[in-house]
């Protein structure tokens, strides 16, 4: 049940205020939606001032952000696509390490704050399930908490292998089945998202036809790193 009481703690526990307590009324969704509409605020398509102050913090997710560039290595003639940027400083890190760096995500609010942050990459609206890029137009993609966020999983690999080199690698930092309902999975985001054992990321990724997977797990933040 959504009584105002509820729904007010909810908003509470994440941050969050009478901005986006009026976001939620003006939406005029049914009380049912609540939970979707409310992970849909703080993670799977953030909007609001709390959501751009969170993604775009130095702190926000830094230890996915570190995992990340040390898999990749990143160096100059390095073409870096990141799907899922929120707020870009992934994307501002590689472009320090003289990579080229291309954003995605879906949310038109994590894109302007993107474009902010990370002044010199290329920032794109668009879908993880369908790539507005050519085939092998980078040497790697990255993916940093958005993969728990996917309903066809291989089909976003298959589509991070397309626009891949030959030999060009991804990596994916996304959190293990052990964190659910912690504070880095809270409720109700947990509950719409997907978890997944290490061997199960590796099985996704040879599915969509990659090599040399691998999963390495740090207390149950996993890094799955994979080549084309
Ligand atoms: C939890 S945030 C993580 C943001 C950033 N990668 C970080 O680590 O701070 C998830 C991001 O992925 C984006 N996203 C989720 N599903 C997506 C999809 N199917 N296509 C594009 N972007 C997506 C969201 O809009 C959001 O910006």
């Amino acid at each position: 049940m959504n009584d105002p009481e509820r729904i007010a703690r909810a908003l509470r526990d994440f941050g969050l205020g009478e901005e986006d307590l009026h976001a939620w009324q003006v939406s005029a969704l049914p009380d049912g939606a609540f939970d979707d509409w409310l992970t849909d605020r703080v993670a799977r398509r953030p909007a609001g001032r709390r959501a751009r102050e969170v993604y775009g913090a130095e702190d926000v997710h830094d230890f996915a952000r570190r995992a990340i560039l040390d898999a990749l290595a990143l160096a100059p003639g390095d073409r870096l696509l990141e799907i899922g940027c929120g707020g870009g400083l992934l994307l501002r890190d590689a472009l320090l390490l003289g990579a080229a760096a291309t954003g995605l995500d879906h949310s038109r609010e994590m894109v302007s704050l993107a474009r902010e942050r990370a002044a010199g990459a290329e920032i794109v609206l668009g879908t993880a399930e369908q790539l507005p890029f050519a085939d092998g137009s980078f040497t790697a993609v990255a993916m940093s908490v958005v993969f728990f966020f996917l309903p066809d999983p291989v089909a976003v690999l298959r589509e991070c292998r397309r626009v891949l080199v030959p030999g060009g690698r991804v990596a994916i930092y996304t959190t293990s089945p052990e964190l659910r309902g912690t504070p880095a999975a809270p409720e109700p985001v947990a509950s719409r998202g997907r978890f997944y054992e290490d061997e199960e990321l590796v099985e996704l990724a040879r599915l969509a036809g990659f090599v040399k997977c691998a999963v390495v797990n740090d207390h149950g933040g996993q890094l799955l790193t994979a080549i084309k």
